[in-house]
Formats: structure tokens, C-alpha cells, sequence
């Protein structure tokens, strides 16, 4: 399994004697986990280390799950919702909210007409929670949490307790205390891997599995990734080409790259590789604006400026080669809307003819473009894809020189939250 790699200029003049040292400096600051930030390079071998046990015992608390709810209320803001979201909406059907169980999120907004609706709904519900904030101290899912348990205490009296699932730090932060004072079920997300790089481990995996999708077939595509990339041969490892491409465009005077799809059950996907690399890159005063467009939606929006509008961006296409449902455009006697034309062609064809017919217009208008191609849209290839831009964000940050697992800019605004509402010790 490979992701299909292309760019619209000529990538191997990029590759100067000096960009390919920097590259083997970084590569062996990753895989030795030596590199700027090494205390949170866990994510790297995660994938190939993970223990048969372990998955056994996660995937019996999915199975838990689903035997006593038909609600799942997973609480969490950034890297602790984005990762799940993003698989749940690839693989789910549209108009047919669920699987084997709805899982709904909470506390990654707050507002109290959503959360006071949310409990309306869930009246009627058999409900589980889980509670995900790696540092425990986020507010926003913080204050979610906060109406939600007590809503389960209400409901449940003393059965709430088992009906609520805490994943958080092993060892430090106020939602660990608040798991082991009520007796909460407790898993951990390891200490070495930041949110956005925790969508393989009880963050991302416990509400994939308990929506009934399988996440054996996930880990074994981000295994896949882990070994095909795990080489410095850049003609062999596109995450390597991909950053390589990302920094030449960036210096040519293209801060900003837009990830397009013609399939709207990635948008969450966009969502994810948003946070991951804004927050990966986008630190002292440089890093590759990320933006995200839904075709055909937006190039009725979007399009006019991507064509025209100020020179400033580059594209980056995410395609699915293979559709399982389709639809062929059938031939009509009177012909009234005039799309006999378009009779035989099947509705996967028309996104195909109209990705070629966009990419010329785009390139022609001067924006220089990625093409990455999956085969389908599945758990597997959805490992795989999410490993590659993991792992490829990580050296697109290293060759801006940034750390990219930190977010001090993050913390800034959380702080400032803490003074203004005078929460002890930050006043
Ligand atoms: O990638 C990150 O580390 C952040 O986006 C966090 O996931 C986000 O801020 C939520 O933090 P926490 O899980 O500590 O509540």
C-alpha cells in the first residue's frame, strides 16, 4: 500500500547536497528520538509497539460500551477530539448518524443551547461518557464535563460512575484526580505523545472501536506507514518529498496551502491536518498557513480566489481512487435539462474529469500544485493516510527549524482565560 505521490513542478532540483544532509540530520533526530522536542516522539513507533493485551482490554470496554449504551458522549477540544471525529465521519454513512453506536461530541465548543440540547436528546438514551483531555485542565471540556457527569449522577445515582470513562495523563492533572476520587474507569494517553500525534491511542482508538469500526485494520495501515517511511531514501518516502515541496514553496513566496477534496466524508480529515499542522508549524513568526476547500461546494465559493485572487497559495489535492457506492448518469428520451451528454458517466467519473478540469485551471492561474491519491476509504488506508501527514509534518517543521510538538501560542490564550476568570494561582 502506497500513497500516490505527485507534484505539479520538478522536485528532484530541490534536492541540493545540503538539503539532503539536513534531511538525514532530521530523519535520525526522529527515528533516535533525539530531535527538538524529542520527549514527544512516542507517536514515531507507536503504531509496531502496540501490545496485543492492551488492544484486547480496549476493545473490551468498546464492547462494554456498546452493550449498555446507544450513546457514546466522547469530551474533548483539539488533538482529543479531532483524530476520532475524522475516522468516525470518513467511514460512517451520510443520513445514518451511527454504526454500532452514536458517538456524539462535546467540550470542543461551549455553548450552553448545544449542551442544554445534548441532554434533552440523551433523555431518551442509554449513555457512556468518556472524558479526554491529556493535560486534565482544559477548560472548555473541563466546563462540558462538569453538566455532563452531574447529568449522569442524576440519571444513573450510583451507576454513573461506571458508565464514565477518563482518558487522561498516567500521572498528573485535575481530571486524573477527578477519575480515581469517583472510581471511574481510567486510560492513559502516554506521556511521549502530544494530542494532535494521539489519534492511535486510546484518544482515537476508544471511540473508533466502540462505534463498531475496526481498529486492527487502522494500526495495521499506520504500521504500513511506519515502515514504509521509515527510510531517508527520499525517492521512496513521499512524507520526506512532501515536506521537501512544502519548504521550496513556502520560500518561493507561497505561505499558504489549501488541501482540497472532492469527497465531503474527509472534511473532517481537512479538519484534523488543519490542527496538525498549524499547531505543528506555525510558531515563531513562520510556518505554512493551512486552509482546507470542499469541491464541488467550494468552487462555486472558494474558486474565484484560488483562480484569481492574490498569488499566495498552493493546492494540495486529496483523492480517493476507488468509491463503493455509485450512481451512472442515465440517458433521458426528452432530454429537457440537455445532459444526454453526460449519459454512461458515472458520478465518481464526473468528480475525476472535473479534479483534471480544476488542477489545469489552477495551475494555469499560477498555483502550484500536490496531488495524494488513497485507493479507498477504509480504516486501512484512513491508518495509513493519517501516519503519512504525521509523519511528514514532523519534517516539514524540523526543515522550517521548529519544534513541532509544542504550542506555546495555544497555552498563551489558555492562560490569559485562567487570569481574566481569576482561577487560583493565575491572579
Ligand atoms: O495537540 C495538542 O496538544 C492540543 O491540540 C491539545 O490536544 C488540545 O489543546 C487539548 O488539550 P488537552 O488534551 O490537554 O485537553
Amino acid at each position: 500500500m502506497k500513497i500516490a505521490f505527485n507534484y505539479s513542478g520538478n522536485y528532484s532540483n530541490l534536492l541540493t547536497s545540503e538539503l539532503k544532509q539536513k534531511i538525514k540530520r532530521i530523519h535520525h533526530g526522529i527515528h533516535s528520538k533525539s530531535g527538538v522536542g524529542s520527549d514527544y516522539l512516542g507517536w514515531v513507533d507507536w503504531p509496531s509497539s502496540l501490545h496485543h493485551e492492551w488492544l484486547k482490554e480496549l476493545k473490551d470496554i468498546a464492547k462494554e460500551i456498546r452493550e449498555k449504551s446507544n450513546v457514546l458522549v466522547v469530551i474533548g477540544i483539539g488533538g482529543s477530539y479531532l483524530g476520532s471525529k475524522a475516522i468516525l465521519e470518513a467511514l460512517s454513512k451520510n443520513f445514518q448518524s451511527f454504526n454500532k453506536l452514536e458517538v456524539i461530541f462535546a467540550g470542543h465548543l461551549v455553548s450552553g443551547s448545544y449542551l442544554q440540547q445534548l441532554m434533552k436528546y440523551l433523555d431518551s438514551k442509554e449513555v457512556t461518557i468518556n472524558v479526554i483531555s491529556k493535560s486534565g485542565t482544559t477548560t472548555e471540556p473541563a466546563i462540558a464535563s462538569r453538566f455532563l457527569i452531574q447529568y449522569m449522577e442524576k440519571r444513573y445515582g450510583e451507576q454513573a460512575a461506571s458508565r464514565i470513562i477518563v482518558t487522561t495523563d498516567e500521572k498528573k492533572g485535575a481530571l486524573r484526580t477527578l477519575a480515581i476520587e469517583k472510581g471511574y474507569k481510567r486510560l492513559t494517553v502516554p506521556e511521549n505523545i502530544g494530542g494532535r500525534y494521539s489519534v492511535f491511542t486510546a484518544v482515537g482508538l476508544l471511540p473508533i472501536a466502540a462505534a463498531g469500526y475496526d481498529i486492527d485494520e487502522l494500526l495495521f495501515g499506520a504500521k504500513m506507514a511506519q515502515k514504509e517511511l521509515q527510510g531517508t531514501d527520499v525517492e521512496n518516502n513521499p512524507a520526506i518529498q512532501y515536506a521537501i515541496i512544502r519548504k521550496n514553496l513556502y520560500d518561493a513566496g507561497y505561505p499558504v496551502e489549501i488541501l482540497t477534496s472532492f469527497d465531503d466524508k474527509l472534511k473532517y480529515v481537512q479538519e484534523w491536518w488543519k490542527q496538525l499542522f498549524a499547531e505543528s508549524e506555525g510558531k515563531d513568526g513562520k510556518g505554512i498557513f493551512p486552509t482546507s476547500a470542499l469541491y464541488s461546494t467550494d468552487l462555486h465559493s472558494l474558486g474565484q480566489y484560488i483562480q484569481d485572487g492574490q498569488r499566495m497559495l498552493f493546492e494540495t489535492f486529496l483523492l480517493i481512487e476507488k468509491v463503493d457506492e455509485d450512481l451512472t448518469i442515465f440517458e433521458s428520451e426528452q432530454n429537457e435539462d440537455e445532459l444526454n451528454y453526460l449519459s454512461g458517466l458515472t458520478l465518481h467519473e464526473f468528480n475525476q474529469v472535473c479534479y483534471e478540469a480544476t488542477s489545469i485551471a489552477h495551475l494555469q492561474g499560477g498555483v502550484p500544485q500536490i496531488t495524494i491519491t488513497i485507493h479507498q476509504l477504509d480504516e486501512r488506508h484512513l491508518g495509513h493516510l493519517l501516519y503519512f501527514f504525521m509523519m511528514a509534518c514532523a519534517y516539514s517543521a524540523y526543515l522550517l527549524d521548529i519544534n513541532p510538538f509544542d504550542q506555546p501560542g495555544v497555552e498563551e490564550y489558555k492562560t490569559n482565560i485562567f487570569k481574566f476568570l481569576k482561577k487560583p494561582g493565575f491572579c
